[in-house]
């Protein structure tokens, strides 16, 4: 690809180490790689950035627990997410850890010119301080006059830490708000973040002690402390973004096109903390923030102490990277919260990839192959009329591209699917198959198969970015793996004529749910008649 193309780079929220991955976790990945694969199929330089935050209170007592040294139960628990992001194909440039030596220089030489420029100050906190939860609070957080049950015990507190003058830049931020409507999308989201700038903002404790908290990294101008985790993880999408390749050569991507994230992390630190950081620090602000919204499980909130978080491992493993990327994306409309339900699960995979798209493409590989000798045709357009075929669908192409462009990822596999069905009723309509039978017809089926051909390879481009495994199974049926993923098509229907297609092949076995579990179950081939 030429140097000029433009680069695009992308990043998702870096997950917690201390649980396991899971539903909500892997849909953002999926979210984000499916953008990524658009860009690239649009001819973009994409560079993507996906990983784990690997600092803070809870990775320490949760390795304490187990009785390990931090940095060993950060390798393995990482281990769990890259692998999870792996099996469902998600295609990042690097993979992200804040333990990785260079994202910590980053840091250190961030605190430093902030602290050189006088944004860091050292002050004396005196409040409150939880013991069981670790963390300050104040007289806002009483209920009914008492501190709640989950503080534990609360004790007096006085401590010296270093804040970051955020409240400077409160009147800035907002402006910046205001004047860039695609800083937050979906926009209904802005106004969580101006709704956070009608208050004083308070600086921002960006320390914590050594003495409470070791598994961190320690600030440059004064090592008895470790950074607030939260400043940490940020950072690496600019640490990340920069650095040197496997020639040598430097590269900087930054700023990001793209940061995907969830709707709990948006205020306030993607939408207050992060452009404050930037902003003071000189650096440019990533062009939008793209907020979803939250997985539930059959309408309740996914937690470990109720034992309904959704893993997606199981489902990977049992219909694969595709149908659970498909079911995700499709369901979910970005800033919406969504509900996994098997039902939904087996409904969606059985109408949409196994009876509409997997019916599409056997039917049209097997009429050529039987019709045609597996010989795209070509058809005369003078003597049948191209004008009447129904599957011109730029409209479905046009639709698709402007949901994409917008991340509307959902509507853009239901504008994919328009292509879907108007392939089916194009069948139903010209029953291609009676006319097989007529030789007076063959010039009509010559057109009808070959407009079914060019749709059955326009839809392996438009559902690639979310079924690449699905999109590369059918062009090995039509015998096109070699030929670039590209919708433009200057003579509708002719880009593959005369072209020898491969065998029809089922691409879903239909899923029922047997006894309670979602499960494949097995065709009986037809024996014919
Ligand atoms: N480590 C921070 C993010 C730092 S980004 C510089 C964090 N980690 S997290 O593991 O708690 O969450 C990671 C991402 O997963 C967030 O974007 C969060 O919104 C998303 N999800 C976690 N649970 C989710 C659902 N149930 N549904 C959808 N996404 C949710 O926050």
């Amino acid at each position: 690809m030429p140097l000029e193309t433009p680069s695009f780079l992308i990043t998702t929220a870096i997950d917690y180490v201390n649980g396991q991955p899971h539903l909500g976790h892997a849909y953002e990945k999926i979210l984000a790689d499916v953008i990524a694969r658009y860009k690239r199929l649009s001819g973009r330089r994409v560079f993507f950035l996906t990983g784990v935050d690997e600092h803070g209170q809870k990775v320490q007592q949760s390795a304490q627990k187990e009785g390990v040294a931090p940095q060993q139960f950060c390798d393995r628990v990482q281990a769990d997410f890259r692998a999870l992001a792996d099996s469902v194909g998600i295609g990042y440039d690097r993979w992200v850890r804040t333990t990785d030596p260079h994202h910590k220089a980053v840091v250190r030489s961030f605190l430093q010119q902030l602290y050189d420029k006088g944004e860091i100050y050292l002050q004396e906190y005196e409040g409150f301080y939880s013991v069981r939860q670790e963390q300050f609070v104040t007289e806002k957080d009483k209920v009914d006059g008492e501190w709640p049950e989950i503080f534990g015990e609360v004790v007096p507190f006085k401590e010296p830490n270093y804040y970051f003058r955020l409240s400077r830049y409160q009147e800035w931020l907002k402006q910046y708000v205001l004047d860039h409507e695609e800083f937050i999308l979906p926009a209904f989201r802005r106004r969580d973040v101006l709704n956070a700038l009608e208050q004083p903002l308070p600086d921002l404790c960006i320390s914590r002690p050594r003495a409470r908290l070791e598994w961190g990294i320690p600030l440059p101008f004064d090592e008895q402390y470790v950074t607030y985790v939260w400043f940490d993880a940020l950072v690496n999408y600019v640490s990340f973004a920069r650095g040197t390749d496997a020639n040598g050569q430097p590269f900087d991507y930054w700023p990001a096109d793209v940061h995907v994230i969830g709707k709990d992390i948006l205020v306030p630190p993607h939408g207050v903390y992060w452009p404050i950081m930037l902003h003071a620090l000189g650096l440019p602000l990533p062009r939008t923030l793209l907020v979803h919204g939250w997985w539930l499980n059959s309408g309740a909130k996914m937690s470990k102490s109720k034992g309904n978080v959704v893993d997606p491992k199981a489902y990977i493993s049992a219909f694969g990277a595709d149908t659970f990327r498909f079911f995700v994306t499709r369901e979910m409309v970005i800033g919406q919260d969504a509900d996994f339900s098997d039902q939904r699960f087996v409904d969606l995979y059985n109408s949409e990839l196994r009876n509409q798209l997997g019916n599409l493409v056997n039917r049209v590989v097997s009429m050529i192959n039987r019709y045609r000798e597996g010989v795209v045709p070509v058809y005369d357009t003078a003597t049948v009329g191209v004008q009447e075929v129904p599957l011109r669908n730029n409209e479905a192409v046009d639709g698709w591209r402007a949901a994409l462009d917008n991340y509307q990822v959902s509507t853009a596999l239901q504008e994919a699917w328009k292509l879907v069905q108007a392939g089916n009723l194009y069948i139903e309509e010209t029953q291609p198959f009676k006319l097989a039978k007529d030789p007076a017809a063959a010039g009509r089926v010559d057109l009808i198969l070959a407009h079914l051909a060019e749709t059955v390879r326009r839809i392996t481009v438009l559902i690639s970015p979310v079924l690449p495994g699905t999109a590369a199974a059918i062009r090995t049926q039509l015998n096109l793996a070699d030929v670039p993923y590209a919708v433009e098509d200057a003579l509708f229907g002719k880009s593959l004529a005369l072209h020898k297609i491969g065998e029809p092949s089922i691409l879903f076995q239909p899923i029922e749910i047997v006894d309670g579990v979602p499960q494949i179950v097995e065709v009986k081939k037809k024996v014919k008649a």
